[in-house]
């Protein structure tokens, strides 16, 4: 089989495989093919993809020559007309929100691979590609803030007096969430966490956070562990909680998401006007509109209050990042190849989840 690595363009920094990781996966029974300058911002280069028996192409040959491609971002159209018929993709599509994406799948007799689409099973752990994204987006989103904030996380005794650590609240406890509780633990700040989902109260006070409680949520085991939406009563509550909360902290970290949802706006206009002077909220939700009134992408400055918008932070951890996902993909490999021949079990609950289009046929799982 010949496989071909991408590279992922001008806006991303992550490469779907590092060449350490194509060969724990591929050995040498597999022909490599890696488009020139893909793990460059990965910290790999095109000789260390050599060094690994992988051959440097333009995407034009990869492409019209890849039976199966390793990708993150979605190709074009343009792209897909250049594969071979019959050939597998494997990427992150968002079938569900974008399924315009499928077409020249199906005219084209392509199978389709979307990682995103992986469910999220206690057997799929290890492969589920998101919550490795949300990993190292909610790491890097305490960095973030620590950089922006003018004071300093930790408390500090020194001969200069003492400081007090900083406070930090994370709105959202779920992957990303919970990541940079333990990241801004670690770095000493004293946190507190907010979510609908009850359920996760034990797991924020495992890492020495405080839940904040506002009771009454509404949980549906229906939405496989994902947030629904709430009652007008309880977001009137959950607001007043918040905003009692956000003029207290110097750092928000905000990851609430409802799937297929434009994210929930938790922090309004006043509740930022309200901080603390040099407070810093980073909102990781802003790709689906933000969880925070103000938020636009990237960083700005509102009257003494710093917002950085970036749904994208993983990108910042380019080397462990993509060291995260090709151990995701190796092990989605190891279930779908069997000594030596891919041979997919199409009945097997992971398999039916992410083959969103076989041959041509569209079997996207709709939620
Ligand atoms: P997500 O990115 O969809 O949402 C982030 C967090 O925001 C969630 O914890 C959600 O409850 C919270 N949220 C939504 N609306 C909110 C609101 N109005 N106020 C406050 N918080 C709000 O979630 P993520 O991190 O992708 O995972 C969600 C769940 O998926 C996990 O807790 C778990 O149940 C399940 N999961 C299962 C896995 C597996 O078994 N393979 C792996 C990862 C997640």
């Amino acid at each position: 089989m010949r496989y071909l690595i991408l590279n992922e363009g001008e806006s991303e920094t992550r490469v779907s495989l590092l060449p350490e990781s194509a060969t724990a996966i591929f050995g040498t029974s597999f022909f490599g093919m890696v488009e020139k300058g893909a793990g460059r911002k990965a910290s790999r280069s095109d000789a260390d993809y050599e060094a690994a028996g992988i051959k440097v192409v333009t995407r034009e040959e990869g492409l019209k020559n890849a039976q199966l491609v390793l990708g993150i971002l979605p190709l074009s159209d343009a792209d897909l007309q250049l594969l071979p018929e019959g050939a597998s993709v494997w990427g992150m599509y968002q079938p569900q929100w974008h399924p315009e994406r499928l077409k020249v799948f199906e005219e084209r007799k392509l199978n389709l691979y979307s990682l995103d689409c992986i469910p999220r099973i206690s057997r799929a752990q290890s492969m589920d590609v998101l919550s490795s994204m949300a990993t190292a987006s909610g790491y890097q989103a305490v960095l973030e803030a620590a950089a922006a904030l003018p004071r300093f996380f930790p408390m500090l005794m020194t001969a200069a007096g003492t400081i007090a650590p900083a406070k930090v609240l994370v709105i959202g406890a779920g992957v990303a969430g919970l990541q940079a509780i333990a990241t801004a633990k670690r770095l000493g700040a004293v946190v507190e966490a907010f979510d609908t989902r009850p359920s996760v109260k034990e797991q924020v006070e495992s890492l020495g956070g405080k839940f904040v409680e506002v009771e009454g949520a509404r949980e549906d085991k229906a939405a496989g562990g994902y947030a629904v939406e709430q009652d007008p009563d309880y977001q009137r509550r959950q607001a007043e909680a918040i905003a009692k909360a956000v003029a207290k902290v110097d750092v928000v970290i905000t990851t609430a998401q409802i799937p297929g949802r434009i994210a929930p706006l938790l922090i309004t206009e006043d509740m930022v006007k309200a901080m603390k002077p040099g407070a810093v909220i980073v909102d990781m939700a802003v790709s689906t509109g933000g969880n925070c009134a103000l938020t636009k992408t990237g960083r700005h400055d509102v009257n003494g209050i710093t917002i950085i918008g970036d749904s994208f932070l993983q990108r910042q951890k380019a080397e462990d990042a993509s060291r995260m996902y090709a151990k995701n993909l190796q092990n989605l490999f190891k279930l779908l190849v069997k000594e030596g021949v891919f041979q997919p079990d199409f009945t097997d609950e992971i398999v039916k989840g992410c083959c969103v289009v076989r041959d041509g046929v569209n079997n996207l799982i709709k939620h």
